[in-house]
């Protein structure tokens, strides 16, 4: 399959990209490189475009004939959200509808986005299913959920098929040490716990120690990027074979307290770090874990790393690594 991926130099995407080269797909990136590199796209090419030059877009996209669209692009922070949110719905927002209007012009109707467990906000019930009233709590989580709201209304409006994932907070890194988290300002638990156990940081802050959890800081549902990346495969597959598209959650069912994680960082790494407890962070949900029965039932997804000292352990041998490679 002809695979178009926005965002595919980053993080996730780069991860997907390369399961999906794994797979012998043709893939075309598309990414502005504010965040991603180019040297981890290690399969099919790459084009230094944004999603705001429709235009440009427009041109990229009907040179390539894509059966598949895969739109990674966004701003991930929360925290920033909170600060700049014209900023998170230009980019998160307007970008995605120039993206669906592009697609439309050029009839192309299969589309896997990149959504986020924030738009849960604060669940209810945990772990949480796809059917959970939608209550963001951050102008990120609205974002991901006008998005959504976009897709279903256009799904059902003309011959559209489009998977969201819902992602948990995704972690580690590929196995053979060739790409993983590279953005400098990555504001996550896992990876600012580790650049502090290199000395980065002088401390790790844990924001907030008053949550209604067990040790009163914030549980979260970490899943190894691989595994990620194997569901967005599937997915794929999956609409691509006329299935029922729709939204999944993407995570282990199981979470971790910031706590938690500090000593599994503090373990994997054999360095004791500083931490300083702090006022909590704007825009936190206390607990976010999947109820992952959709995805394994419907995709048969078979995640093989549902290990946290693993998702650290090959976090840490790339954080060791990422100097040489962003210098
Ligand atoms: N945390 C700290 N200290 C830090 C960084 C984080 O205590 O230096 C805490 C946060 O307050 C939070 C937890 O660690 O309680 C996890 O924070 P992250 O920043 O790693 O991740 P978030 O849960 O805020 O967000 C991530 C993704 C979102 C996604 C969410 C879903 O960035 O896209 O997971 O679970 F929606």
């Amino acid at each position: 399959m002809r695979v178009f991926v926005t965002g595919g130099a980053g993080y996730i995407g780069s991860n997907v990209v390369k399961a999906l080269g794994g797979k012998g797909h043709k893939i075309l990136v598309y990414d502005n490189l504010s965040t991603g590199h180019d040297w981890a796209v290690l399969n099919g090419d790459l084009i230094v475009g944004d999603l705001a030059d429709r235009i440009f877009l427009d041109n990229v996209i009907k040179a390539f004939r894509p059966d598949a669209v895969m739109h990674f692009a966004a701003l991930i922070q929360v925290e920033e959200s909170v600060r700049e949110p014209l900023k998170y719905y230009r980019n998160n927002v307007v970008n995605s509808l120039n993206l669906l209007e592009v697609m439309r012009q050029n009839r192309i109707e299969n589309l896997v986005f990149s959504s986020s467990a924030a738009v849960y906000g604060t669940p209810e019930k945990v772990p949480v299913n796809e059917n959970a009233l939608l209550t963001p709590i951050n102008p990120y989580g609205y974002s991901k959920m006008v998005v959504e709201q976009i897709l279903k209304d256009l799904s059902a409006a003309e011959d559209f098929n489009y998977a969201a994932l819902r992602y948990f907070n995704v972690a580690g890194a590929d196995y053979e040490g060739k790409i993983g988290q590279a953005y400098k300002e990555s504001t996550h638990l896992i990876t600012r716990a580790l650049k502090t156990a290199k000395g980065e940081f002088g401390e790790l802050k844990i924001f907030g120690t008053n949550y209604s959890t067990a040790d009163g800081t914030c549980i979260r549902d970490y899943i190894h990027v691989t595994d990620l990346a194997e569901a967005h495969c599937l997915v794929m597959d999956y609409l691509l074979e006329g299935g029922q598209g729709g939204e999944f959650n993407c995570g282990y069912g199981h979470g971790f307290s910031v706590r938690d994680v500090v000593c599994a960082v503090k373990r994997v790494t054999g360095i004791d770090f500083k931490t300083e407890e702090t006022e909590r962070r704007t825009g936190d949900s206390p607990i976010l874990v999947a109820d992952n029965s959709k995805i394994r039932r419907e995709l048969d997804w078979r995640p093989l790393y549902d290990d946290l000292e693993y998702i650290i352990k090959t976090a840490w041998e790339w954080e060791l690594k990422l100097e040489a490679k962003v210098a």
